[in-house]
């Protein structure tokens, strides 16, 4: 029989793949190239050496770009108020490529490497049934066999090298990551001690604030409907469009200015508190630049109704509920309330900081003489005696019963 397992080339999926191959399958290796820093080449080759009959090595980057990144920001979705979602909008992808490989390959058999007790497991597994309903999940980490065969670390190691598969590689850091063209995620080993302060030297996509240069980076970023369409730095001139591409820059230049580093605990779906410390450059910038522009072109309601669904969206996309019924509804009002968010964003970033630099739309509903201090701007100030009259009935009426209640 055939399975199709998504394999990383690292020390688990190596692992599994022997495994599975030891027990009688014919397993294909499918790769997703979600923009981690990664040499597939090598990858596709350990595949083969580890026992994989074909590999499908998948770029899916862009269409994480245009199909999720984006969705999240029109959103502006985060999690738990400060988790950009780096791993979770990835998984919905992965799972979905996989299992298309699946049918054309005509299995309905397919494994993944994620662990019993985190949120990538929900996700993965949740995607396959949404794409193929009768698939049947080979999930090694809840699987009795495998979990009597491999109690610790250790377990894997010895048999890597019973079977010669090469380990040096995947071991290095003590910790786990997750990297893709969003973020990278660092998790576990010397972290899980939530009182220390994570070590500089984990860090890998952004340079510390101790680092950036001493002056600022400007950029203006065009917006159409909630969506970036163009970014340039002002500072040195660099305009970019594609959305792939847009996303890379931005995460270099966010790198170089030391944004988007969060050290945060966190709910796992399963209910577990996990402590996960994050760095996401790019779209930390395009997130802010995109609210500041959401401040002059949005209705005071609707931002006030779209910011009580965001942390509802973000819930979703975290717990693996991407393309669920309730799901969909919610991206359809969220499509509609970037229909005016079209215009320039300008954010200076120093330091780890973005600092607004002005804003601009062809649809502002900003009026500078309404707002002004200075000048009366067709609004009469008498009117307010009434609505502050009428607004207050109710809190009046609470003071009196109040004071009616309590006596002195
Ligand atoms: N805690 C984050 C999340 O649930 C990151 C998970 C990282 N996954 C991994 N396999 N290292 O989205
Ligand atoms: C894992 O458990 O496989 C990684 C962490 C997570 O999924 O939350």
């Amino acid at each position: 029989e055939k399975v199709i397992l998504a394999y990383s080339g690292g020390l688990d999926t190596s692992v599994i793949l022997k495994w599975l191959a030891n027990k009688g399958y014919e397993v294909i290796a499918y790769v997703a190239d979600v923009g981690q820093n990664e040499d597939y080449k090598a990858i596709e080759k350990k595949a083969f050496a580890t026992g994989a009959s074909k590999v499908y090595i998948e770029d899916l980057r862009k269409e994480l770009v245009t199909d999720y990144v984006f969705p999240a920001l029109k959103a502006n979705a985060v999690y738990e108020n400060l988790y950009m979602l780096g791993t979770s909008l990835a998984r919905p992808i992965i799972a979905k490529r996989h299992m298309e490989i699946a049918k054309k390959e005509n299995t309905n058999i397919v494994a993944h490497g994620a662990t019993g007790k985190g949120n990538d497991q929900v996700r993965f597994e949740f995607g396959y049934r949404m794409h193929m309903p009768d698939v049947r999940i080979i999930s090694p980490w809840k699987d009795p066999e495998w979990l009597g065969t491999f109690v610790g670390r250790s377990d894997m190691i010895a048999y890597a090298e019973k079977h010669g598969i090469p380990i040096k590689a995947s071991l290095k850091k003590p910790y786990s990551e997750d990297e893709n063209l969003i973020h990278i995620s660092h998790e576990a080993g010397i972290l899980e001690d939530a009182s220390l302060r994570c070590p500089e030297d984990v860090f890998s996509l952004t340079l510390s604030p101790k680092e950036a240069p001493d002056s600022e980076t400007v950029l203006a970023i065009n917006f159409k409907d909630g969506i970036p369409v163009k970014v340039t730095n002002e500072t040195d001139g660099t305009v970019v469009t594609d959305p792939l591409e847009m996303v890379l820059y931005l995460n270099k230049v966010g790198h170089d200015n030391a944004i988007g580093r969060v050290d945060m605990v966190e709910n796992r779906y399963i209910g577990i508190k996990s402590r996960g410390v994050y760095e996401t450059p790019g779209c930390t910038i395009l997130w802010h630049a995109h609210r500041l522009l959401e401040g002059l072109t949005m209705d005071k309601e609707v931002m006030h109704l779209r910011d009580t669904l965001s942390p509802k969206y973000a819930e979703l996309i975290y717990n693996g509920l991407w393309h669920a019924p309730e799901f969909d509804v919610l991206t359809a009002a969220f499509d509609k309330s970037q229909e005016y968010v079209t215009g320039t964003s300008r954010v200076a970033l120093y330091k780890g900081n973005m600092i607004s630099a002005g804003v601009t739309s062809p649809f502002s509903l900003y009026n500078e003489e309404l707002g002004s201090m200075e000048v009366k701007g067709g609004y009469e100030p008498v009117d307010c005696k009434g609505f502050i009259n009428i607004n207050s009935i109710r809190l009046v009426a609470s003071a009196q019963r109040e004071a009616k209640q309590k006596p002195e």
